[in-house]
């Protein structure tokens, strides 16, 4: 299976951090965000990567990562995502990467304490569909909110003011090759985004979407607040762990 990390956007909410750079290089703690997510992939056996990025300082990934010797990669693919779009539109990007068969999307600011082998085998068995990650949070009103009923999730509502259940879904999603075709028929939301959100609704409506909880820590890493959690955790805890 491939991966993919989308490592876009203009990390607005962070100005001025991200006035001269792109938010998935920022440090947290002694590394930049987005060693993170490509170790989350890595550590699930995937070793076909590709960024998606953007902006001003897209050439600075290449400086970064190169062919991606620093996680045991041969080689690691790129694709530059012309302006704004969300996450789904950045996704859209990968279709000639994942040349019609199933990827694991990470967001690049995205950090996990231990790793998503257990999902990501249970999505190599799933003969076709979606699988998204859970996480119980104490402010689900800030992600993508399920609604379950009993072991089904019956629908994910994007930053909902009041909140159908306490769990976040989180920036790891898998998806079979029709991921392309739905992004194709969306249209922004209120934000003036593609949303994954969206994505992600076009599958439980077919009845196609597993779940599986995230074990051990998870954060964003996109806002001020959580850049300064996901970089304590990671210095009292550790990060990535196999
Ligand atoms: C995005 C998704 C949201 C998800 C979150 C995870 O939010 O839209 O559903 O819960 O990532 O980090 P954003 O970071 O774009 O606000």
């Amino acid at each position: 299976m491939k991966g993919v990390v989308l490592a876009g956007g203009l990390g607005s909410r962070m100005y001025p951090l991200t006035k001269v750079t792109n938010k998935h290089l920022l440090p947290v703690y002694r590394e930049p965000m987005i060693y993170y997510p490509i170790r989350t992939l890595v550590n699930a056996g995937i070793d076909e990567i590709l960024i998606v990025t953007g902006g001003n300082n897209a050439g600075d990934f290449l400086m970064l990562l190169g062919n991606g010797k620093e996680f045991g990669l041969r080689h690691i693919d790129y694709t530059y995502q012309e302006g704004e779009g969300g996450i789904a539109a950045a996704l859209s990007l990968a279709e000639f990467f994942a040349d019609k068969g199933k990827i694991v999307v990470v967001l690049g600011d995205n950090i996990i304490e231990k790793n998503i082998k257990q999902a990501v085998e249970a999505f190599e068995k799933q003969e076709e569909g979606a699988r998204i990650l859970l996480k119980e949070v104490p402010d689900p009103q800030r992600f993508g909110v399920p609604t379950l009923d009993g072991d089904r999730v019956i629908g994910i509502e994007e930053k909902p003011s009041v909140p159908k259940s306490s769990y976040a879904v989180i920036g790891i999603y898998m998806y079979d090759s029709r991921v392309f075709d739905f992004i194709k028929t969306l249209k922004p939301s209120e934000r003036g985004e593609l949303e994954i959100t969206d994505v992600n609704n076009f599958y439980i409506r077919e009845g196609k979407m597993e779940w599986d909880v995230l074990d051990g820590w998870w954060s964003d890493a996109g806002t001020f607040e959580s850049l300064r959690y996901a970089g304590n955790m990671v210095a009292e805890t550790g990060a990535n762990k196999i």
